[in-house]
């Protein structure tokens, strides 16, 4: 189990993080999730030993490992530039840290063929250099040669960004398998939310250098518990006031504060009535859609609020842009929001 408890990294006077803590249980997925410059990075190079912290401890298994040296920390580390010897043969990659130890020559053999098989890399590509490999085969090697020392715990940084969408679908699922197969745990950054919802046991959502929740992917999707969340996660309506109060007006089951914030999400809006809910009916007109192949999105309006409504269903030709629709939200689907 990995503890982070209170952490603050300062740059001279620059609080990159502060008040940060989380646990990462032993064979878990986690996930530091947010928008590029809220702190990830500072916090898993806090975790590799490369940053020191102004404040706060990270323990390993009960012990805090901030005087223990990188090397010493036994953790395996993958970034998104791969830092792989170029000029090196992917074996020889592989096996570099094995050869640095001293392992026996066939004991290295047989591990290099069983990490390149763990990442799909066949014996024609294991005897090529790595600056004649595509981008997605480079970053499976860096993936291999991390585990080749058989780490317990792996750190990802954006591993998978330089690579084009369909690759980084393709790995990301390979990594969780990979992941899952050898019991490992793994801290992972992204600034990507569906791949953290995607592949996260537990995420924390960073913001400005503070955690503003940790959930599994479903907490933080279906209750974001604050409105940063909210809207980093997935698509969002806001509700303006006019509705809200309808709402208020029309739904026996939630009364909402008029002074808070309130979103619902896009496909939690539905165009009938879910049997047994206490759904209200809205009267919305639409203004267009938008199809997307395995779902259309509607954006109807609603006094000052344009509602975006994704439907998923087939049958929905009666929405027609310019008429009056009914859809119906369900007052339990609303996040509210109070305070600044
Ligand atoms: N070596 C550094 N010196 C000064 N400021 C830094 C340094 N590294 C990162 N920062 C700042 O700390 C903040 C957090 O950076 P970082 O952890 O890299 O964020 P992320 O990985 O989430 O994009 C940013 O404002 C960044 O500019
Ligand atoms: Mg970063």
């Amino acid at each position: 189990m990995i503890e982070i408890k209170d952490l603050q990294v300062k740059y001279d006077d620059f609080t990159a993080i502060d008040n940060v803590n989380f646990e990462v249980k032993e064979g878990e997925f986690f996930t530091l999730l947010g928008p590029s410059g809220c702190g990830k990075t500072t916090t898993l190079r806090s975790i590799a030993g490369f940053i020191k912290p102004s404040k706060g401890s990270i323990e390993l298994n009960g012990k805090n490992i901030i005087p223990t040296p990188v090397e010493k920390r036994g953790l395996g580390m993958i970034f998104q530039s791969y830092a792989l010897f170029p000029t090196m043969t992917v074996y020889d990659n592989i096996a570099y840290g094995l050869k640095i130890e001293k392992h026996p020559k066939n004991k290295i053999h047989d591990l290099v063929y069983e990490l390149a098989q763990l990442v799909e890399l066949n014996n024609e590509q294991l005897q090529k250099n790595v600056s004649d490999l595509s981008g997605g085969q480079q970053q499976r090697v860096a993936i291999a040669r991390a585990l080749a020392k058989k780490p317990s715990t792996v750190l990802f940084d954006e591993p998978l960004s330089n690579l084009d969408a369909k690759l980084r679908k393709q790995l990301r699922a390979e990594l969780k398998r990979i992941q899952r197969e050898n019991g490992m745990t793994a801290i992972y950054v992204t600034h990507d939310q569906d791949e953290a919802l995607e592949i996260s046991d537990h995420i924390a959502v960073f913001n400005n250098g503070k955690i503003e929740q940790i959930g599994t992917p479903r907490e933080i999707y279906d209750r974001s518990a604050t409105e940063f969340v909210c809207n980093f996660i997935g698509e969002a309506n806001f509700l303006g006031k006019p509705l809200v109060s309808y709402l208020n007006d029309h739904s026996p089951a939630r009364r909402f504060d008029l002074d808070a914030q309130h979103y619902i999400r896009e496909e939690k809006i539905k165009l009938w009535a879910p049997e047994g809910s206490d759904a209200v009916p809205v009267k919305v007109h639409v203004l267009d859609e938008v199809f997307y192949g395995t779902f259309t999105t509607y954006s109807c309006q609603f006094s000052d609020t344009t509602l975006k409504i994704m439907v998923k269903e087939d049958g929905t030709a009666a929405v027609e842009s310019g008429k009056e629709l009914t859809v119906y939200i369900d007052p339990k689907d609303i996040l509210e929001y109070k305070g600044a």
